[in-house]
């Protein structure tokens, strides 16, 4: 069932996740996947309802932007570090994530049996909302199936877990579009796993020090050292390729992605990402190109090279994990290569 995210709606959900159910409910990143964190049953049930492996571990939702008030309740253990203590106070609640030591509250199988934690506090009013209602945390991936595109609307969310949850809260489309920044505390200095809307000029003005960039590491050490960073991921089912050149002109069984200063220029059938100012309209975006990329039919995507961009980190990011391969113009065509399994 979808409801608006308004009272009614609002105390249902409260109401099914205090009973152990799980809820979809949006955040200004992405729609998340919401359970009880101290439930095991629920969080069992979130990596059902995804497909998800138990390797892979979840964010917990705090309703409060209170890290010491997290450490006091036993969700992450102490002393947390300075660092943290500073990220959280510039940018929660907000699309940061901060990998701390795991408390004795967080259940071992939340976090695939780490003895850390990632945690975040959500902006969105409808998450704060609800995780209040609720009045503790909960377990949430995003709201997709294991190794598919982060819903950013209701209707995404329908199609990817339709039979799954009782209740998807619509809350109209997420203002941010790409996952929240996860930032690793554990290290020294920390260490940004997934770039965000929050950049690492940003996190480094915060520290007062430069944060070390995990998607340095070669993919093998990634995937050891962080679960869930996998190469491949947020993939569509389409086959993608990234290109070496603007597209000028369609190409068989393609669907083109651009970006483009005026979205009024398109190649059918495709997408146009504006890339004006920034590129924030283009991370709000991607996600939904994406999917009408897949729900096409066509049988590739090519994507024109990402613009330089306080945001271009994050897009690129994302769009290399949901590649193939790439693709280079010979001057009548565009030839595929595919990435090697490294
Ligand atoms: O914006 C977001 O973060 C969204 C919304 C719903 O909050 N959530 C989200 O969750 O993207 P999920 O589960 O799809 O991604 C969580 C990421 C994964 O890459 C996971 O491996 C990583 O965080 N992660 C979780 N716990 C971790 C840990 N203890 N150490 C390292 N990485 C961790
Ligand atoms: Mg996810």
């Amino acid at each position: 069932m979808v409801l608006p995210a308004k009272d009614v709606g609002l105390q249902e959900a409260a109401r099914l996740l205090r009973e152990g159910r799980l809820v979809a409910f949006p955040t200004e990143t992405v729609y998340g996947l919401g359970g009880l964190a101290s439930h095991p049953e629920s969080v069992h049930a979130i990596f059902a309802a995804k497909g998800r492996p138990a390797t892979d571990p979840l964010i917990l939702h705090l309703p409060e932007p209170d890290l010491f008030k997290a450490e006091t309740e036993g969700w992450v253990a102490g002393p947390i570090p300075e660092p943290a203590r500073l990220l959280a106070e510039a940018f929660w609640p907000g699309p940061l994530t901060l990998i701390l030591r795991r408390g004795p509250k967080t259940l071992k199988d939340m976090t695939a049996g780490l003895d850390t934690v990632a945690v975040r506090c959500p902006a969105h009013p409808v998450a704060r909302k609800l995780l209040q209602l609720v009045g503790a945390p909960l377990a949430a991936p995003s709201a997709n199936r294991f190794g598919r595109i982060s819903p950013t609307d209701a209707e995404a969310v329908r199609q990817e877990l339709e039979g799954k949850i009782p209740l998807v809260l619509d809350g109209g489309p997420c203002g941010i579009g790409l996952e929240s920044t996860v930032v690793n505390l554990i290290s020294s200095p920390p260490e940004i796993l997934r770039p965000g809307a929050i950049t690492r000029e940003q996190i480094t003005q915060a520290i007062g020090q430069t944060p070390a960039i995990r998607s340095d590491a070669k993919p093998k050490e990634r995937a050891q050292t962080s679960p869930g960073q996998l190469a491949s991921h947020y993939a569509p089912t389409t086959s993608l390729y990234l290109c070496d050149a603007p597209i000028r002109r369609a190409a068989p069984d393609t669907f083109h992605i651009l970006f483009r200063k005026d979205c009024t220029e398109r190649i059918d059938p495709g997408y146009t990402l504006e890339s004006g100012k920034n590129l924030e309209s283009a991370a709000r975006e991607l996600y939904r190109a994406l999917r009408s990329a897949d729900a096409s039919g066509q049988k590739k995507i090519l994507v024109e090279p990402v613009p330089d961009g306080s945001w271009a980190e994050a897009i690129r990011d994302r769009l290399t994990r949901a590649s193939s391969g790439t693709a280079s113009w010979d001057g009548a065509a565009w030839k595929i290569m595919l990435r090697s399994a490294a």
